[in-house]
């Protein structure tokens, strides 16, 4: 091949410009209670308006910023209508489903998780199917267990006085729940009581081999709100509290780069599978913020030689991080 100046030019251009970056945050403000998946080349990132559940998606963690959001649920339902919290896209079964958390106009009292199912791509539009709980309930979420089978994760005060992590068997249909309830962490710990005793926002963890469910721990109007987890024993009944052991302590927390409050997160696999990431919200008020102002975060997930998490500490914004490999 013959190289003109030019085209020699933007040859060598090519070989040293830099791997593809994104920077922090990804969304600012509208940014709480984030979950991103990757799927047949694209990102896709859930958010809510409070009254809405919407998804935007982008080729890269980038281009998410930029990328147009389109509204898959709204309702004038009364009791549904209302705190649209956490939405959070699952494939079952040949099929995405959307999981969120609604309730009244009037209060908090009527929070319960929903779902929502789509098609084949979480692009796809969405219907709306059904409440899956029956009390008090929010953040719900998927979680695969090796011989049990789907289970559907929230944060629900089921027969105890503390905001605490709930499984119930998912029912064949993906749209229902089914058995009893199992309490599987209180917030026990003085860790866990900063504000009020919290745990909430489960994400399902799946890495090494192992099955862990990350959840936030405190309430968010502290600046404590932070990440910590639960490792399941690969065999006992997950309904079962004995079932799990508790970090010693967040893993993951604030007061670093300027972030607070930094939890709700999820966990995403990067295009070739072999990274997993983490996306989480944070806020800038050292009070801590459970409000829209809370904006979205994207970082890599590490683990020690000895293969335990490791989370790192909250990146500074507009830094550049290579974007998922
Ligand atoms: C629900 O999801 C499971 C996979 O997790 C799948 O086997 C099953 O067919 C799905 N049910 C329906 C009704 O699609
Ligand atoms: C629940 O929270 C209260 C404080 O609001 C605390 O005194 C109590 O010990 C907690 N219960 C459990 C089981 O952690």
């Amino acid at each position: 091949m013959f190289f003109t100046p030019r085209r020699l030019l933007t040859a060598l251009l090519g070989a040293i410009s830099p791997v593809a970056a994104f920077t922090n945050s990804i969304r600012n403000p509208g940014g709480s209670d984030p979950q991103i998946v990757y799927t047949d080349g694209y990102y896709y990132l859930m958010s809510t308006t409070w009254s809405n559940v919407q998804i935007a998606r982008a080729t890269t963690i980038e281009g998410l910023k930029t990328a147009t959001r389109k509204t898959v649920y709204s309702s004038s339902e009364a009791s549904r209508c209302c705190n649209v919290w956490a939405p959070e896209t699952h494939y079952l079964g040949g099929a995405w489903y959307i999981y969120f958390s609604a309730g009244n106009a009037n209060n908090l009292d009527g929070q319960n998780v929903h779902v929502l199912k789509g098609g084949a791509t979480p692009w796809d539009d969405y219907t709306y199917v059904a409440q899956l709980t029956s009390e008090w309930s929010i953040d719900g979420t998927i979680v695969r267990f090796n011989g049990w089978g789907n289970y559907l994760a929230t944060s629900c005060f089921h027969g105890v006085a503390n905001q605490s992590i709930c499984f119930q068997k998912l029912g064949d249909d993906n749209v229902s729940v089914t058995g009893s309830i199992g309490v599987i962490s209180q917030p026990t710990n003085s860790w866990e009581q900063s504000g009020t005793p919290v745990n909430e926002g489960p994400a399902a963890l799946y890495i090494n081999g192992k099955t862990y469910v990350a959840y936030s721990a405190n309430y968010c109007w502290t600046p404590d709100y932070c990440i910590a987890t639960l490792e399941w024993d690969g065999t006992t009944d997950p309904l079962s509290a004995s079932a799990w052991t508790k970090s010693d302590g967040c893993l993951f927390k604030g007061g670093v780069n300027g972030h607070y409050g930094t939890g709700h997160n999820a966990f995403f696999q990067s295009p070739d599978g072999s990274q997993t990431w983490n996306v989480y919200h944070a806020t800038s008020n050292s009070a801590g913020a459970c409000d829209d102002s809370r904006y979205t975060m994207v970082q890599l997930l590490n683990t020690n030689a000895d293969g335990s998490l490791n989370f790192g500490t909250p990146v500074a914004l507009n830094i550049d991080s290579a974007e998922p490999a």
